[in-house]
């Protein structure tokens, strides 16, 4: 490395299989802080690792979706996960509401560790995610967020999405709204 390059601070790569137990522990850290108060506490303490070992298994052995993660000095900061645009089991949209998206891809999943929040990382990630699927062809996307999350609601429509649907979402034994926000590009 030649003096005058800044060093490589953050590095976006493609999650594998062998990052598996870090992206389970951000996402379990950022379900069990991020949603306090928004989803129900006993679900939220009801959940451990080995869920999200699971839910990551499934999330990456999805073929065809692209699965970046962040690491800071080799280490798993945050993910982002997307593909083609999908409707959830767990989603009360109506054929009228779904007739209406025409979307080609999705965000499905984006997660910074609370340790790394509001530093720009989030940004990063998300704007590598957003060349991932221009490039696929699956632009304009959508994704998803619960209706309290203003956070991540600042988040992405300061990332430059606009809000274009609503519905609620099953998690556990209860529903949340949720809204839908689109991105051109
Ligand atoms: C939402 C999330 C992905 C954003 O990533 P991040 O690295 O924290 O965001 P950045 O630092 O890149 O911030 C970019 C912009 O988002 C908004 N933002 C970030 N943190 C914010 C906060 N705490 N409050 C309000 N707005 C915030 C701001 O507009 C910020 O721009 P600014 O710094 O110029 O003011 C991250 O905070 C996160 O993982 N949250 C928990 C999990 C979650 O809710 N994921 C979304 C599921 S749909």
């Amino acid at each position: 490395m030649s003096l005058l390059t800044p060093p490589q601070k953050y590095k976006i790569s493609n999650a594998s299989q062998t990052d598996i137990e870090a992206l389970a522990q951000v996402h379990l850290r950022c379900w069990q802080t991020a949603y306090r108060g928004m989803i129900d506490d006993t679900y939220l303490d009801s959940l451990n690792f080995d869920n999200f070992i699971l839910r990551q298994t499934k999330m990456l052995e999805k073929e065809g979706d692209v699965h970046l993660c962040i690491k800071h000095s080799s280490k798993v900061i945050g993910f982002c996960y997307g593909g083609k645009l999908e409707f959830y089991s767990n989603q009360l949209l109506t054929e009228e509401q779904k007739a209406k998206r025409n979307e080609k891809g999705e965000i499905s999943a984006m997660y910074i560790h609370p340790s790394y929040q509001g530093k720009g990382i989030g940004s990063l990630l998300f704007n590598s995610m957003r060349e991932e699927l221009q490039k696929y062809n699956l632009s304009p996307f959508l994704l998803w967020v619960l209706h309290d999350n203003h956070k991540a609601i600042n988040f992405y429509e300061k990332m430059g999405g606009v809000r274009v649907e609503e519905t609620a979402v099953k998690i556990g034994e209860r529903y949340y709204f949720e809204f839908a926000y689109r991105f051109i590009k």
